[in-house]
Protein backbone atom coordinates (compact mmCIF):
# COMPACT_ATOMS: atom_id res chain seq x y z
CA UNK A 1 0.00 0.00 0.00
CA UNK A 2 2.92 2.27 1.05
CA UNK A 3 4.84 1.41 -2.37
CA UNK A 4 1.64 2.45 -4.18
CA UNK A 5 1.13 5.60 -2.72
CA UNK A 6 4.64 6.66 -3.19
CA UNK A 7 4.50 5.22 -6.38
CA UNK A 8 2.15 7.39 -7.43
CA UNK A 9 3.11 10.38 -5.82
CA UNK A 10 6.24 9.94 -8.21
CA UNK A 11 3.93 9.40 -11.04
CA UNK A 12 2.13 12.98 -10.16
CA UNK A 13 5.48 14.63 -9.72
CA UNK A 14 6.66 13.50 -13.18
CA UNK A 15 3.97 14.83 -14.63
CA UNK A 16 5.36 18.12 -14.22
CA UNK A 17 4.57 20.92 -12.14
CA UNK A 18 1.80 22.02 -15.21
CA UNK A 19 -0.21 19.24 -13.79
CA UNK A 20 -2.29 18.86 -11.01
CA UNK A 21 -0.85 17.40 -8.13
CA UNK A 22 -3.10 15.79 -5.48
CA UNK A 23 -2.16 16.89 -2.04
CA UNK A 24 -2.77 14.01 -0.30
CA UNK A 25 -0.26 11.43 -2.80
CA UNK A 26 2.53 14.41 -2.09
CA UNK A 27 1.91 13.84 1.75
CA UNK A 28 2.02 10.28 1.64
CA UNK A 29 5.18 10.52 -0.67
CA UNK A 30 6.54 12.41 1.60
CA UNK A 31 6.02 10.29 4.91
CA UNK A 32 7.40 7.33 3.63
CA UNK A 33 10.26 8.99 2.09
CA UNK A 34 10.83 10.73 5.78
CA UNK A 35 10.13 7.18 7.18
CA UNK A 36 12.85 5.29 5.42
CA UNK A 37 15.40 7.56 5.44
CA UNK A 38 15.05 7.97 9.51
CA UNK A 39 15.26 4.45 9.77
CA UNK A 40 18.63 4.32 8.06
CA UNK A 41 19.38 7.24 9.97
CA UNK A 42 19.09 5.04 13.05
CA UNK A 43 20.45 2.00 11.77
CA UNK A 44 23.60 3.75 11.13
CA UNK A 45 23.64 5.35 14.12
CA UNK A 46 22.97 2.72 15.88
CA UNK A 47 25.93 0.59 13.93
CA UNK A 48 28.22 3.44 14.60
CA UNK A 49 27.91 4.35 18.19
CA UNK A 50 30.27 6.16 19.50
CA UNK A 51 31.97 4.69 22.52
CA UNK A 52 33.52 7.63 25.22
CA UNK A 53 35.22 4.94 27.27
CA UNK A 54 36.89 2.58 25.62
CA UNK A 55 38.81 1.48 28.59
CA UNK A 56 35.68 0.49 30.84
CA UNK A 57 33.97 -1.09 27.35
CA UNK A 58 37.04 -2.77 25.93
CA UNK A 59 38.45 -1.72 22.71
CA UNK A 60 36.30 -2.25 19.21
CA UNK A 61 36.99 -5.42 17.81
CA UNK A 62 38.26 -5.55 14.11
CA UNK A 63 35.60 -7.10 11.86
CA UNK A 64 36.67 -10.27 10.39
CA UNK A 65 35.46 -12.59 7.21
CA UNK A 66 33.86 -15.32 8.88
CA UNK A 67 32.04 -17.08 5.66
CA UNK A 68 28.95 -17.44 8.07
CA UNK A 69 28.55 -13.47 8.77
CA UNK A 70 27.25 -12.79 5.64
CA UNK A 71 23.82 -13.01 4.21
CA UNK A 72 24.16 -16.86 2.55
CA UNK A 73 27.38 -17.51 3.80
CA UNK A 74 27.40 -21.06 6.05
CA UNK A 75 29.78 -22.70 7.88
CA UNK A 76 33.11 -23.90 7.25
CA UNK A 77 33.12 -27.23 8.20
CA UNK A 78 36.29 -28.32 8.45
CA UNK A 79 37.32 -25.07 10.13
CA UNK A 80 34.56 -26.47 12.97
CA UNK A 81 36.48 -29.88 12.84
CA UNK A 82 39.79 -28.22 13.98
CA UNK A 83 38.11 -25.66 16.33
CA UNK A 84 36.69 -28.70 18.32
CA UNK A 85 40.49 -30.20 18.57
CA UNK A 86 41.09 -26.60 19.91
CA UNK A 87 38.74 -26.48 22.20
CA UNK A 88 39.15 -29.50 23.55
CA UNK A 89 43.23 -29.66 23.71
CA UNK A 90 43.15 -26.18 25.33
CA UNK A 91 39.92 -24.32 26.69
CA UNK A 92 38.10 -27.33 27.74
CA UNK A 93 41.01 -27.42 30.73
CA UNK A 94 39.08 -24.66 32.26
CA UNK A 95 36.03 -24.25 30.33
CA UNK A 96 32.73 -26.25 30.45
CA UNK A 97 30.41 -26.55 27.48
CA UNK A 98 27.09 -27.88 28.91
CA UNK A 99 24.49 -27.43 26.27
CA UNK A 100 26.77 -29.94 23.43
CA UNK A 101 26.80 -33.41 23.55
CA UNK A 102 28.97 -35.57 21.60
CA UNK A 103 26.10 -36.69 19.59
CA UNK A 104 25.86 -32.89 18.37
CA UNK A 105 29.73 -33.55 16.41
CA UNK A 106 28.06 -36.66 14.01
CA UNK A 107 27.50 -35.65 10.41
CA UNK A 108 28.78 -31.75 11.40
CA UNK A 109 32.58 -32.58 11.79
CA UNK A 110 33.07 -35.74 12.92
CA UNK A 111 31.84 -39.48 11.57
CA UNK A 112 30.09 -41.22 14.26
CA UNK A 113 32.80 -43.68 14.90
CA UNK A 114 35.17 -41.14 15.31
CA UNK A 115 32.53 -38.93 18.03
CA UNK A 116 32.31 -42.57 19.72
CA UNK A 117 35.90 -43.18 20.02
CA UNK A 118 36.57 -39.51 21.58
CA UNK A 119 33.57 -39.85 24.42
CA UNK A 120 35.17 -42.80 25.13
CA UNK A 121 38.31 -41.31 26.06
CA UNK A 122 36.79 -39.55 28.90
CA UNK A 123 35.10 -41.43 32.34
CA UNK A 124 31.60 -40.17 33.30
CA UNK A 125 29.92 -40.93 36.63
CA UNK A 126 27.02 -43.48 36.08
CA UNK A 127 24.53 -45.39 38.52
CA UNK A 128 23.43 -46.14 40.69
CA UNK A 129 24.27 -50.14 40.04
CA UNK A 130 22.17 -52.81 41.96
CA UNK A 131 24.33 -52.43 45.34
CA UNK A 132 23.46 -48.59 45.19
CA UNK A 133 26.78 -47.22 44.57
CA UNK A 134 27.92 -44.63 41.93
CA UNK A 135 30.37 -46.52 39.20
CA UNK A 136 32.47 -44.61 36.16
CA UNK A 137 32.22 -45.71 32.61
CA UNK A 138 33.48 -44.81 29.28
CA UNK A 139 31.62 -41.56 27.79
CA UNK A 140 29.05 -42.44 25.35
CA UNK A 141 27.65 -40.27 22.05
CA UNK A 142 24.64 -38.97 24.55
CA UNK A 143 27.02 -37.97 27.35
CA UNK A 144 27.56 -33.99 27.61
CA UNK A 145 31.28 -32.51 27.21
CA UNK A 146 33.16 -33.27 29.99
CA UNK A 147 33.27 -30.54 32.57
CA UNK A 148 36.67 -29.40 33.93
CA UNK A 149 35.32 -28.30 37.15
CA UNK A 150 32.71 -30.45 39.77
CA UNK A 151 31.37 -27.12 40.70
CA UNK A 152 31.80 -23.32 40.89
CA UNK A 153 34.03 -23.31 43.75
CA UNK A 154 36.08 -25.62 43.02
CA UNK A 155 36.46 -23.30 39.03
CA UNK A 156 36.88 -20.24 40.98
CA UNK A 157 39.27 -21.47 43.37
CA UNK A 158 41.64 -22.53 40.11
CA UNK A 159 41.34 -19.77 38.75
CA UNK A 160 42.41 -16.90 40.91
CA UNK A 161 38.37 -16.37 42.30
CA UNK A 162 37.54 -15.74 38.42
CA UNK A 163 34.69 -18.23 37.22
CA UNK A 164 35.71 -19.48 33.56
CA UNK A 165 32.47 -18.97 31.68
CA UNK A 166 30.51 -21.70 29.99
CA UNK A 167 31.02 -22.14 26.65
CA UNK A 168 27.99 -23.05 24.55
CA UNK A 169 26.36 -19.82 24.14
CA UNK A 170 29.49 -17.47 24.26
CA UNK A 171 29.18 -16.11 21.11
CA UNK A 172 26.23 -15.30 21.61
CA UNK A 173 26.47 -13.92 24.75
CA UNK A 174 28.77 -11.49 24.06
CA UNK A 175 28.52 -8.13 22.12
CA UNK A 176 30.81 -8.12 18.70
CA UNK A 177 30.50 -12.34 18.95
CA UNK A 178 32.94 -13.93 17.01
CA UNK A 179 35.08 -10.64 16.32
CA UNK A 180 34.80 -9.88 19.86
CA UNK A 181 35.97 -13.72 20.86
CA UNK A 182 38.75 -13.42 18.41
CA UNK A 183 40.19 -10.07 19.11
CA UNK A 184 39.85 -11.21 22.89
CA UNK A 185 42.15 -14.59 22.20
CA UNK A 186 44.45 -12.63 20.11
CA UNK A 187 44.85 -9.29 21.66
CA UNK A 188 47.29 -9.48 24.47
CA UNK A 189 49.91 -7.17 24.93
CA UNK A 190 51.90 -5.82 27.97
CA UNK A 191 49.82 -3.25 29.85
CA UNK A 192 50.57 0.60 28.22
CA UNK A 193 52.65 2.85 30.59
CA UNK A 194 50.31 4.29 33.41
CA UNK A 195 48.18 1.14 33.54
CA UNK A 196 48.57 -1.18 36.41
CA UNK A 197 46.96 -4.99 36.36
CA UNK A 198 47.09 -6.43 39.46
CA UNK A 199 48.92 -9.56 40.27
CA UNK A 200 47.15 -12.95 38.88
CA UNK A 201 45.00 -10.95 35.92
CA UNK A 202 46.49 -10.23 32.45
CA UNK A 203 46.72 -7.02 30.52
CA UNK A 204 44.05 -7.66 27.36
CA UNK A 205 42.21 -4.09 25.76
CA UNK A 206 39.16 -5.81 23.93
CA UNK A 207 38.14 -7.12 28.08
CA UNK A 208 36.08 -4.37 29.29
CA UNK A 209 38.00 -2.76 32.05
CA UNK A 210 41.72 -4.18 30.38
CA UNK A 211 42.42 -6.66 33.74
CA UNK A 212 41.57 -10.56 32.64
CA UNK A 213 42.04 -13.26 34.69
CA UNK A 214 42.26 -16.11 31.90
CA UNK A 215 46.20 -15.55 30.66
CA UNK A 216 46.89 -15.79 26.43
CA UNK A 217 46.70 -19.80 25.94
CA UNK A 218 47.54 -19.43 21.95
CA UNK A 219 50.35 -19.48 20.60
CA UNK A 220 52.04 -20.64 17.22
CA UNK A 221 51.67 -24.19 17.31
CA UNK A 222 49.99 -25.17 20.46
CA UNK A 223 48.12 -27.93 18.27
CA UNK A 224 48.64 -30.26 15.61
CA UNK A 225 46.31 -30.23 12.75
CA UNK A 226 45.73 -33.56 11.00
CA UNK A 227 44.48 -31.81 7.70
CA UNK A 228 47.96 -29.98 7.58
CA UNK A 229 46.61 -26.12 8.22
CA UNK A 230 48.87 -23.95 9.15
CA UNK A 231 48.80 -23.83 13.02
CA UNK A 232 49.57 -20.46 13.67
CA UNK A 233 48.13 -18.52 16.43
CA UNK A 234 45.82 -16.27 14.27
CA UNK A 235 44.16 -19.70 12.29
CA UNK A 236 44.12 -21.70 15.26
CA UNK A 237 42.06 -18.66 17.20
CA UNK A 238 39.73 -18.56 14.20
CA UNK A 239 39.19 -22.22 13.92
CA UNK A 240 38.49 -22.22 17.63
CA UNK A 241 35.49 -19.11 17.07
CA UNK A 242 34.59 -21.24 14.24
CA UNK A 243 33.46 -24.07 16.60
CA UNK A 244 31.95 -21.85 19.22
CA UNK A 245 29.72 -19.76 16.84
CA UNK A 246 28.73 -22.90 15.63
CA UNK A 247 28.10 -24.23 18.97
CA UNK A 248 25.90 -21.39 19.67
CA UNK A 249 24.01 -21.26 16.30
CA UNK A 250 24.07 -24.82 15.13
CA UNK A 251 21.01 -24.12 13.02
CA UNK A 252 22.43 -21.83 11.11
CA UNK A 253 23.03 -23.56 8.24
CA UNK A 254 19.65 -25.21 7.84
CA UNK A 255 18.28 -21.94 8.93
CA UNK A 256 19.51 -19.94 5.79
CA UNK A 257 18.73 -22.53 3.47
CA UNK A 258 14.89 -22.79 4.71
CA UNK A 259 14.99 -18.85 4.32
CA UNK A 260 15.96 -18.90 0.85
CA UNK A 261 12.96 -21.01 0.23
CA UNK A 262 10.71 -18.94 2.20
CA UNK A 263 11.48 -15.70 0.53
CA UNK A 264 11.67 -17.48 -2.61
CA UNK A 265 7.76 -19.39 -2.01
CA UNK A 266 6.39 -15.58 -0.21
CA UNK A 267 7.44 -13.29 -2.63
CA UNK A 268 5.82 -15.57 -5.34
CA UNK A 269 2.81 -16.23 -3.07
CA UNK A 270 2.72 -12.45 -2.93
CA UNK A 271 3.00 -11.94 -6.43
CA UNK A 272 0.12 -13.76 -7.17
CA UNK A 273 -2.09 -12.59 -4.25
CA UNK A 274 -1.08 -9.29 -5.98
CA UNK A 275 -2.37 -10.42 -9.21
CA UNK A 276 -5.60 -11.70 -8.05
CA UNK A 277 -6.40 -8.72 -6.31
CA UNK A 278 -6.47 -6.67 -9.10
CA UNK A 279 -8.20 -9.32 -11.42
CA UNK A 280 -11.11 -9.13 -8.08
CA UNK A 281 -11.08 -5.38 -8.10
CA UNK A 282 -10.86 -4.51 -11.58
CA UNK A 283 -15.17 -4.04 -11.95
CA UNK A 284 -15.06 -2.24 -8.99
CA UNK A 285 -12.37 0.17 -9.95
CA UNK A 286 -12.84 0.75 -13.36
CA UNK A 287 -16.53 1.54 -12.76
CA UNK A 288 -18.14 4.85 -14.02
CA UNK A 289 -21.38 5.94 -12.51
CA UNK A 290 -22.99 8.75 -14.73
CA UNK A 291 -25.92 10.41 -13.63
CA UNK A 292 -28.16 11.13 -17.11
CA UNK A 293 -30.38 13.93 -15.76
CA UNK A 294 -33.77 13.03 -17.27
CA UNK A 295 -33.65 16.01 -20.36
CA UNK A 296 -36.22 18.36 -18.07
CA UNK A 297 -33.77 18.50 -15.19
CA UNK A 298 -33.22 22.13 -15.21
CA UNK A 299 -36.42 22.96 -15.42
CA UNK A 300 -37.89 20.64 -12.45
CA UNK A 301 -34.93 21.91 -10.37
CA UNK A 302 -35.69 26.07 -11.08
CA UNK A 303 -38.85 25.73 -10.51
CA UNK A 304 -39.03 24.38 -6.99
C1 LIG B 1 43.69 -21.75 32.49
C2 LIG B 1 42.29 -21.67 32.37
C3 LIG B 1 41.68 -21.20 31.08
C4 LIG B 1 41.89 -21.69 29.80
C5 LIG B 1 42.82 -22.81 29.37
C6 LIG B 1 41.01 -20.94 28.94
N1 LIG B 1 40.31 -20.03 29.67
FE1 LIG B 1 38.92 -18.73 28.93
N2 LIG B 1 38.65 -17.95 30.80
C7 LIG B 1 39.28 -18.39 31.93
C8 LIG B 1 38.84 -17.55 33.04
C9 LIG B 1 39.32 -17.71 34.48
C10 LIG B 1 37.93 -16.62 32.52
C11 LIG B 1 37.21 -15.48 33.28
C12 LIG B 1 37.99 -14.21 33.05
C13 LIG B 1 37.54 -13.06 33.90
O1 LIG B 1 36.35 -13.01 34.24
O2 LIG B 1 38.38 -12.19 34.20
C14 LIG B 1 37.82 -16.90 31.11
C15 LIG B 1 36.99 -16.20 30.25
C16 LIG B 1 36.83 -16.51 28.91
C17 LIG B 1 35.88 -15.85 28.03
C18 LIG B 1 34.90 -14.77 28.41
C19 LIG B 1 35.41 -13.39 28.25
C20 LIG B 1 34.33 -12.38 28.61
O3 LIG B 1 34.07 -11.49 27.80
O4 LIG B 1 33.75 -12.49 29.70
C21 LIG B 1 36.02 -16.44 26.81
C22 LIG B 1 35.25 -16.10 25.54
C23 LIG B 1 37.05 -17.45 26.92
N3 LIG B 1 37.51 -17.46 28.20
C24 LIG B 1 37.43 -18.26 25.88
C25 LIG B 1 38.42 -19.21 25.98
C26 LIG B 1 38.83 -20.05 24.86
C27 LIG B 1 38.23 -20.01 23.47
C28 LIG B 1 39.82 -20.84 25.34
C29 LIG B 1 40.60 -21.87 24.56
C30 LIG B 1 41.37 -21.40 23.47
C31 LIG B 1 40.01 -20.53 26.74
N4 LIG B 1 39.14 -19.53 27.10
C32 LIG B 1 40.92 -21.17 27.58
C33 LIG B 1 40.18 -19.41 32.05
C34 LIG B 1 40.67 -20.15 30.98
Amino acid sequence: MFSRAAFNSFKHAARGASAKIAPHSVLMGATVATAVGSGAGLLYLNRNAAHANMEAEGLHPANHPFPQKKLLGTFDHASIRRGFLVFKEVCAACHSMDLIYWRNLVDVAYSEEEARAMAAEYQYVDGPDDTGAMFERPGKLTDPMPRPYPNEEAARAANAGALPPDLSLITKARHGGVDYIYALLTGYSDPPPGVEVREGLNYNPYFPGGAMAMAQNIFDGVVEFEDGTPNTASQITKDVVTFLNWAAEPELDERKKIGVKAVLLFSSLTLIALWIKRNRWQTLKTRKIVFNPPKNWANNKSSK
